[in-house]
């Protein structure tokens, strides 16, 4: 490959790079309440789930969990707020990743002390941090 081109590339690269930083936290605003609403329905069905000691369920929900609060994280942090919004959900993520090897481990008792966990946090962030804020 040409240097010319290779360089042209390199900065079609970093430029699509930053489109999408840009476009991602734009959607992400959009995408929050939906995040939320799932987020709502799986905190009360894996607790459900654990209740019935239903591990495949369980192991499916903390996972969906796990996932929808690392993308609340990745929300926080695009803002640059490394502050409590971010830290609780970081902690809601570790929760639920807890909750999920603990089911896999057959320790459900545990596991839902770890969920019930998440669920008394919502309004810890709610209380303070809703409705989300424009930047600047
Ligand atoms: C780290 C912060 C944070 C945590 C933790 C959190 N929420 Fe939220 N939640 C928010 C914010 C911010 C909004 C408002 C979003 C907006 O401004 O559009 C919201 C909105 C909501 C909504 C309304 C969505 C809509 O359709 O308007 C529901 C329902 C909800 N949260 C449920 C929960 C439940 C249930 C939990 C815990 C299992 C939880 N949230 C944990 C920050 C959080």
């Amino acid at each position: 490959m040409s240097f010319a081109l290779s360089r042209l590339l390199s900065v079609a690269a970093l430029s699509a790079g930053a489109l999408c930083a840009g476009g991602a936290t734009a959607d992400s605003i959009l995408e929050f309440d939906v995040w939320m609403q799932k987020i709502d329905r799986h905190s009360q069905s894996v607790l459900l789930a654990l209740k019935r000691k239903d591990a495949a369920s369980a192991t499916a929900e903390a996972r969906e969990l796990e996932r929808l609060y690392g993308l609340m994280e990745r929300f926080y942090e695009a803002r640059g707020e490394h502050d409590d919004p971010l830290l609780l959900s970081w902690d809601g993520r570790q929760r639920a990743a807890r909750a999920a090897s603990l089911v896999e481990g057959g320790d459900f008792d545990a596991a839902y002390e770890s969920a019930l966990g998440i669920a008394r946090d919502c309004r810890a962030c709610h209380d303070r941090f809703k409705p989300i804020r424009p930047l600047g």
